[in-house]
């Protein structure tokens, strides 16, 4: 992209008389430690509106996870006590977010709306072009019917579920070129989602540079545990890709997460602010693209970029699939949610707050001796269920049932990310993960730490009797995204036991 000079906060001002500017001041860019030295993930906000929670008993929820085929996409929330199954559309909107919603231009073509989004978009990419859509995936198929070609290929430090079924249907192939050690969750490096770059060498040599739809790098690796790319790893990415002609495309949906990363681990951006981190990340990749359920914190999604010719190729997918190119299939409502969401993702205490819960729930777990993906990311919580269940063979789905087992134990819904999450391999068999992820969501603003302590208990009493947790088998299969909508039932009625020696060991308790 050529860069092209952003917006200033006086001239969106003048768009969003709304947004409270002073909490953009680069002055405030700094967590806020305790004179004990104790760690506190301190909430830099107030809370103004809430949800009540409701909590069944052991046998109820056991009844439930069973009748949802052992699937916790299939739970009715309302049989859920702490919904950390994604932060997908389920972060803590703010006031501003919430009064700018009554201020949307419902018009079906030439929106208001859609103005203050683009300029939203400007002020933290730098970027002309934008084409909306109704959320991340609907990007990825406009991106992926566009670019990728049948026996073409995509490398990326390392999928997520749905970009590579995406890239699949179009007839390409995913490479991924993190390095090993990013699979493990014990290893500690600060950027485990920074692709290899003699990987990225030797795979471009590999299948040849004109075989490559793009390169694609994710902000804030999801399927790896949340890890961060560094601002070094992706300058040095669009470099390669620039001097070959390789056309890149960032996947932006956990940039908030990252940026709060860069900042805080990255010696050479300590002293720049949240914004001028995007802005400098923005033109380093021809395509963005991203998840508003996540980036922006509201529902919907949308593609920038600073090449017309680009946007021209993807343009008439919008009308064809989306909705008129001023509203991509969003509501106004959401629209006007997204921008000021995104001028707010430029503020550190905002982002802070998932980085900080995260790390305060893994050292909760870590003391009940829960193993998981270190160090801390963005998203959730990553449980090892590769560790802790490694009892129960691979082909029996450990994240799935471990999924399975602390809803059973604390009401809580987690999200299995291993080989459940996977597409079986041609020949039929299971396509086994090298990863097995028990993810606990960690939504912007929505959890305590009380309730983080209440997880890590129920997680540390069930890490004391995981021999009872045994695994799963699919009684119905889809064949694509079957952990979507899979149903499943567990090997030897293990979920019985578990809930009797919950009871044996709680008798007062849910
Ligand atoms: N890219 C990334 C990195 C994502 O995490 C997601 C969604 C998408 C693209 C697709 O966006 O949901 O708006 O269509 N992740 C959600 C999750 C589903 O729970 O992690 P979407």
């Amino acid at each position: 992209m050529t860069t092209q000079s952003p917006i200033t906060l006086q001239e969106i001002n003048q768009d969003f008389s709304l947004v409270h500017t002073a909490s953009l001041s680069p002055d405030a860019e700094q967590a806020i430690g305790f004179f004990s030295g104790k760690k506190v993930p301190l909430e830099m906000h107030r809370v103004t509106t809430v949800k009540r929670l409701y909590l069944k008993d052991v046998d109820s929820r056991a009844a439930c996870i069973e009748q949802a085929g052992n699937n916790t996409f299939l739970l009715d929330n309302r049989d859920v006590f702490l919904d950390m199954l994604t932060d997908s559309g389920v972060n803590s909107m703010s006031i501003f977010q919430q009064a700018a919603m009554q201020t949307a231009d419902d018009s079906y073509a030439g929106s208001a709306t859609y103005y203050r989004l683009k300029n939203a978009l400007n002020y933290i990419f730098g970027t002309e072009y934008f084409l909306p859509a109704h959320q991340g995936r609907a990007c990825e198929n406009i991106i992926c019917t566009s670019f990728v070609t049948p026996g073409s290929y995509v490398i990326t430090n390392y999928h997520f579920t749905t970009t590579k079924a995406h890239i699949m249907n179009n007839g390409g192939e995913v490479i991924e070129v993190v390095p090993e050690t990013s699979l493990d969750p014990a290893h500690l490096t600060d950027f485990k989602g920074d692709m290899d770059l003699d990987l990225l060498a030797s795979e471009t040599e590999r299948v040849g540079k004109e075989n490559l739809a793009f390169v694609r790098v994710e902000a804030g690796t999801n399927l790896i545990g949340g890890q961060p790319v560094s601002l070094a790893n992706m300058r040095a990415v669009s470099k390669f890709c620039r001097e070959r002609g390789i056309l890149t495309v960032f996947d932006a949906s956990l940039l908030a997460d990252n940026l709060y990363f860069i900042k805080t681990r990255e010696p050479e951006a300590k002293t720049k602010t949240v914004r001028e981190i995007a802005l400098e990340i923005a033109p380093l990749f021809d395509i963005i693209y991203f998840s508003a359920r996540k980036l922006g914190c509201a529902r919907g999604g949308g593609i920038v970029s600073n090449n017309l010719e680009l946007i021209e190729t993807m343009k008439p997918l919008v009308p064809l699939n989306e909705g008129f190119l001023t509203y991509g299939g969003m509501s106004v409502r959401e629209m006007e949610a997204i921008a000021i969401g995104l001028i707010e993702s430029c503020d550190f205490h905002v982002i802070s707050q998932t980085a900080l819960f995260v790390e305060a729930g893994l050292d909760l777990l870590e003391s009940k001796g829960v193993p998981s993906v270190r160090p801390a990311g963005g998203l959730g919580c990553h449980v090892d269920a590769m560790k802790f269940l490694d009892h129960v063979p691979l082909e029996q789905y450990r994240a799935g049932a471990l999924a399975v087992a602390a809803y059973i134990v604390g009401g809580i819904r987690g999200m299995e990310r291993g080989t459940l999450s996977e597409e079986r391999n041609a020949d039929g068999t299971d396509h086994l993960s090298k990863m097995e992820l028990l993810r606990l969501a960690m939504p912007r603003r929505a959890f305590t730490l009380s309730q983080l302590e209440y997880v890590a208990d129920r997680l540390g009493w069930l890490y004391e009797n995981r021999h009872l947790v045994g695994g799963l088998r699919f009684v119905e299969e889809p064949k694509q995204m079957r952990f979507f909508f899979g149903r499943l039932e567990a090997i030897d009625d293990w979920p019985t036991k578990l809930v009797a020696a919950f009871k044996k060991d709680m008798p007062s308790q849910l």
